[in-house]
């Protein structure tokens, strides 16, 4: 049964509503803060590459997979995969997006609560003029205390719950469609800044020269996860708001549109940022802390840099904000749909769990704190077996590496073997057009491409090739 005659939900009223609002979830703290941080760590531009490839080969197509059911069923994804495949575990998909949009939001949470610090410390000019060493200092200095983060965190998941409890998502998207432009220029500011500091050349090589020799298979597994992170893919996000893209618009070009605009924003990040971290002696494999380590001296180094550094921690924050908000969404939306919980109701117990959990997360940083001394298995590599990490590595682990992935597995299996292919040429067509050239292509990689390199990159993983 297909539910899609049902009645539209008040969906974005113009095209370019939706748009801003799957381009908003996508672009984020994923594109500017783990996208620099993941390379530097993973061997720079060989990382890049094969990050790029996924994004194309994989990203690209279950992206439209995930529109495509949202829009067919005008659900979000555990009742989508009900509509679809009623009784059928196949709903257990949207169930598993809904526990990692609960992991993600906790510790992505915490990374923008720094954004807001971060503008704060610009706006009362604390870094103006520091050395590298000194930036370096009040950075740690910040997150090990363990009270401050945890404030910044629980205000700006209060920024995230009350937009979505008065459901004014379109406005923000409707700044978003102004203030994103806005970051996009001020990125690109910090690029030419950051490329024509002296001794930027071997950042500029670290980023974009490959060398393979570099990449491990861990490596391989983060360009992966990262892939369905920085699209907001595999957990359900882009089935939502699928839901609400109109009949008349067309799903292949907003796919492409949305996975340019965030690679492009990913790009200028990793070039104002690596030119800039081997022209002040840093070190690329800094971890979580990267940008906020980086980019002050970049500030510092510009005309008007207290200005930028306002403007730039400021849309940053929004930046997270239009992406915590699809992470919500998804929690809210399952509640509601199936727990007959009412859409406030939701929303409080979403905003309370995920606020715990992520403030939980921040102490978890804290060498103060008992929560820092709990650890928790990741499987970093199949020779040295699980390693022992804190509670926020441990919840950006799992949800990036595994669970994405997963989902986004599962996603591309459903649309490409046990979707009907008259529904899904219907919903590919919707501009009219009913031969599709590149049909078989899309159905190409998400019955065979996507599943494949995903359970080979898993099986690698676990160490089942030598
Ligand atoms: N894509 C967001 C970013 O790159 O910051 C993070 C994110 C949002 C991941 C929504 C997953 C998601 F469902």
């Amino acid at each position: 049964m297909s539910s899609h005659d049902n009645a539209p939900r008040d969906g974005f009223g113009s095209k370019f509503g939706a748009l801003a609002a799957a381009a908003g979830s996508a672009i984020g703290l994923g594109n500017i803060w783990k996208f620099p941080y993941i390379v530097g760590q993973n061997g720079g531009a060989a990382l890049v590459f094969v990050f790029l490839i996924f994004i194309v080969c994989i990203g690209v197509p279950v992206m439209l997979a995930e529109f495509l059911i949202g829009r067919r069923t005008q659900r979000t994804a555990v009742t989508a995969f009900k509509t679809l495949k009623p009784k059928s575990p196949w709903f257990l998909t949207g169930l598993l997006g809904v526990l990692t949009a609960f992991l993600i939001l906790s510790f992505y949470s915490v990374v923008a609560g720094w954004t807001l610090h971060y503008t704060y410390f610009s706006l009362t000019q604390n870094l103006v003029g520091n050395t590298p060493e000194l930036i370096n200092q009040k950075f740690g200095a910040f997150v090990s205390n363990p009270w401050q983060p945890v404030f910044w965190e629980v205000v700006f998941s209060m920024l995230t719950a009350g937009i979505v409890w008065g459901g004014v998502q379109n406005g923000i998207e409707k700044y978003s469609k102004i203030l994103m432009p806005l970051l996009f220029v001020i990125l690109l500011m910090l690029v030419i800044r950051s490329v024509t500091l002296p001794g930027a050349s071997k950042g500029i090589e670290f980023f974009l020269k490959p060398d393979f020799s570099k990449l491990t298979k861990e490596g391989v597994l983060i360009a992966l996860g990262h892939a369905f992170f920085s699209l907001s893919l595999g957990m359900g996000t882009m089935i939502a708001y699928g839901s609400y893209i109109r009949k008349d618009q067309s799903l292949l070009s907003m796919t492409l549109q949305v996975s340019l605009a965030d690679t492009a924003v990913a790009i200028l990040a990793g070039l104002a940022i690596f030119p800039a971290v081997f022209a002040f002696g840093l070190s690329p494999s800094e971890g979580v802390g990267l940008v906020f380590k980086v980019l002050p001296n970049v500030f510092n180094q510009m005309p008007g840099g207290t200005f930028f550094s306002v403007a730039f921690f400021m849309l940053l924050a929004v930046a997270a904000l239009t992406s915590t908000i699809s992470v919500l969404e998804v929690i809210v939306m399952y509640m509601v749909e199936e727990l007959n919980f009412s859409r406030r109701a939701a929303v409080l117990l979403g905003f309370l769990s995920t606020t715990l959990l992520g403030a939980l997360c921040s102490l978890s940083m804290s060498p103060d704190s008992v929560v820092s001394t709990w650890t928790f298995p990741i499987l970093k590599s199949a020779s040295e077996g699980f390693s022992q990490v804190p509670l926020f590595d441990f919840f950006e682990w799992w949800a990036s590496n595994v669970f994405l992935p997963l989902g986004g597995l599962l996603i591309a299996f459903f649309v490409g073997w046990r979707m009907l292919k008259s529904d899904i040429v219907d919903e590919l067509s919707s501009n009219g057009q009913h031969t599709l050239p590149w049909y078989h292509v899309f159905i190409f990689a998400l019955r065979v491409l996507a599943p494949i390199a995903i359970v080979v990159i898993f099986m690698s993983q676990l160490g089942v090739f030598k």
